[in-house]
């Protein structure tokens, strides 16, 4: 026997405002063109000004509570992935536990850029599979449109805002493959590539900075790391890519995506895409797949899938679950 963290429900949240790539032609010596071949992004959510993180998030929280069938008391803790936090503190998580109206249990806030949702996951799995929780809402919500240099047309057209939620519960299970919930998780840092995406501010310096990144190197990155923690990830469940039904990827490049499904002999088929619609969201970014790719029939109860993500740190993972 042996306990596993099963998905009960999930849900999402989107700003209001879409911004086509045509509206980045007015300001920036850019194109709809470039930005749909170069990055496969068509569109993708601002806030509004008075929209913040914790406003997102608790909207995602929402839904996938009303997804699990399940109300804020129920839960014993929230892990809120997020590089772009409303206040330096108290955590995001903390706001959402107040706004859900949950005053028991506890709520962290977790920062590993655009891998955070995958090692969010990985924290909540560790906290239900060892008695600490049996409940756990994990959530990955992002307002990166603060944190853009609006005159560098290399990043700005890139990024967006929104928010994705899982709620986890412990189940009884086999211990085996076939189990229900996170079968296995492939975490990796290396803080050596730092200065290939970052922010050049935050509090200890005194300014809010914006996101640097070199593109092209993150790139070249991202397809090989992708793949390999895909792999690694499958291979601890005791499973190969030819089980996978998803492939749930961080969706930052459509060309990133096609590289590392292809490197693990995937077809697209077996891969949620939304990166036309949401831009790169950062942590958001997977749980809002997981949530669109199920309201689309495409992920069905007893499926496996597999989430996959890199951002800066280089921080990157992958999360097996059978859905
Ligand atoms: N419009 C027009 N031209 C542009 C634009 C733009 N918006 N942005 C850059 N260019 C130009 C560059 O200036 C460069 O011109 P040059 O050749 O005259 O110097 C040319 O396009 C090619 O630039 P590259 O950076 O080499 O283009 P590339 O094909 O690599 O595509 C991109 C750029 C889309 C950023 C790609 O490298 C990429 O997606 N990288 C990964 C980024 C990523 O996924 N980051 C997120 C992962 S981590 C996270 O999610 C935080």
């Amino acid at each position: 026997m042996a306990g596993r963290a099963v998905v009960r429900g999930v849900g999402h949240y989107l700003p209001e405002q879409i911004v086509p790539n045509a509206a980045f032609e007015k300001t920036l010596d850019t194109t709809d063109e470039w930005i749909r071949t170069r990055s496969g992004i068509e569109r993708r959510h601002f806030a509004a000004k008075d929209e913040t993180t914790s406003d997102l998030a608790t909207r995602a929280a929402e839904a996938a509570l009303a997804d699990a069938g399940m109300t804020a008391d129920q839960l014993d803790a929230i892990v809120l992935a997020t590089s772009t936090a409303d206040l330096t503190f108290p955590s995001a998580a903390t706001m959402v536990q107040a706004r859900l109206g949950m005053t028991n249990g506890y709520a962290f806030d977790v920062q590993a850029v655009c891998a955070g949702f995958v090692y969010a996951l990985s924290n909540a799995n560790a906290l239900i599979v060892s008695g600490q929780a049996k409940r756990v809402l994990v959530i990955g919500a992002e307002t990166f449109s603060r944190i853009m240099d609006w005159t560098d047309r290399s990043t700005c057209v890139l990024f967006g805002d929104g928010a994705g939620a899982l709620v986890l519960e412990y189940e009884e299970a086999a211990g085996t493959p076939q189990d229900r919930g996170i079968l296995s998780v492939d975490l990796n840092s290396d803080g050596r590539y730092k200065d290939l995406l970052y922010v050049d501010g935050g509090v200890s310096t005194q300014t809010t900075g914006h996101l640097r990144m070199q593109g092209n190197q993150v790139f070249r990155h991202a397809v090989e790391k992708l793949a390999q923690t895909a792999e690694t990830a499958l291979g601890k469940a005791g499973l190969s890519s030819a089980d996978v039904d998803w492939i749930v990827p961080h969706q930052a490049n459509i060309r990133i995506i096609q590289g590392t499904a292809k490197k693990m002999g995937l077809p697209m088929d077996k891969v949620v895409v939304t990166v036309q619609d949401h831009g790169n969201t950062s942590a958001a970014s997977i749980p809002l797949a997981l949530s669109v790719g199920k309201a689309r029939g495409q992920i069905k109860t007893g499926d496996l899938v597999v989430t996959e993500a890199i951002g800066g740190g280089l921080a990157w993972g992958a999360v097996v679950l059978r859905w």
